[in-house]
């Protein structure tokens, strides 16, 4: 109980930090339709859980906040880009978004696709920034080589071209698996390796390998979840369509092994990712309790 108030304090110190860090760098001129629906596309009430992953990553690799700020917000950025995309006609076409209506219901389509463009290039140009990132130029561009990877066409980007092929599908748990660590489990596990590298890797194999592993977990499980509460939930409390991969089709945990199958698909997630942090001992509970609240979440 107490750990999970820490937890929150955490939260909410890392949520503010970021959110006045991407004020800095998105464009203002509100005048400009492609910056406004940037700013509203990103400042817009994400849970910035990703960004928290880079932080309490860095957290237990005593790594300070300055240099991990330039990370969170690549992360996040690229995050809010792939929900801009996520949500168009041509692919989920949801017309809700963190309560809001979707970027490309409130802009049209053109100015969306552009905001993704623009919101994606802006993550390396944080990046390289030595102002924004003040680490070495080589650790510059081993951030922007992971991040790049994990989100394009042998990550993130290879996932959700995966979603779409398999709608009105029947695809095997194996290929959902994969297909979930591609288009979530990728950027989570870049969140840990940019806090790998923000921390100059300083530290041993085994603290890097454990961090992977449970980073593989808690993307899986995030997914799983997000799954069930699709199928559980209701638009208000999450802000999105709930019910949405039903009308699309979609194959998710849910839809190949009913909402308690999927329970314990990610219960057992959620374990291995616990279980992974043991070579770390007790400056990792951040982590665990991150990963259980990234599962019990309900929205
Ligand atoms: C939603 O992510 C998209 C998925 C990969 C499941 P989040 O649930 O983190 O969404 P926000 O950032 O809080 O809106
Ligand atoms: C989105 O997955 C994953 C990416 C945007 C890369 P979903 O399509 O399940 O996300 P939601 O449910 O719309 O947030
Ligand atoms: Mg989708
Ligand atoms: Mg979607
Ligand atoms: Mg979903």
């Amino acid at each position: 109980m107490l750990l999970e108030l820490n937890l929150q304090e955490f939260l909410q110190q890392h949520k503010q930090i970021i959110e006045d860090f991407l004020v800095r760098l998105l464009p203002h001129q509100t005048s400009q339709s492609l910056y406004a629906a940037m700013q509203y596309s990103v400042l817009n009430n994400g849970k910035r859980l990703r960004p928290a992953l880079v932080y309490a990553t860095g957290k237990v690799l005593d790594t300070p906040v300055d240099k991990l700020n330039a990370a969170a917000a690549a992360v996040e950025l690229v995050h809010c880009y792939s929900l801009v995309h996520d949500d168009l006609p041509a692919m989920d076409d949801d017309d809700l978004r963190r309560g809001m209506p979707s970027c490309h219901k409130a802009f049209g389509e053109a100015t969306a696709i552009l905001t993704g463009d623009a919101l994606q290039s802006m993550a390396f140009e944080v990046l390289s920034d030595p102002e924004l990132n003040p680490l070495a130029v080589s650790l510059q561009i081993e951030m922007i080589q992971v991040l790049s990877k994990a989100i394009g066409s042998r990550g993130m980007v290879l996932g959700q071209a995966q979603d779409m092929a398999a709608e009105n599908q029947a695809i095997n748990l194996e290929s959902l698996i994969q297909l979930h660590k591609y288009k979530t489990g990728c950027l989570f596990n870049a969140c840990i390796e940019l806090a790998l590298i923000a921390s100059e890797h300083n530290n041993k194999a085994v603290v890097r390998e454990a961090l992977l592993d449970y980073g593989t977990n808690i993307g899986l499980a995030f997914q799983i979840q997000d799954d069930i509460l699709d199928a559980t939930s209701d638009d208000f409390t999450l802000g999105k369509p709930a019910g949405s991969d039903i009308a699309a089709g979609k194959s998710t945990f849910t839809t190949l092994l009913g909402v308690d199958g999927a329970r314990e698909y990610a219960a057992l997630a959620l374990q291995q990712a616990i279980d992974a942090l043991s070579p770390l001992g007790y400056k990792a509970n951040i982590l665990s309790d991150l990963a259980m609240h990234l599962i019990n979440r309900t929205s």
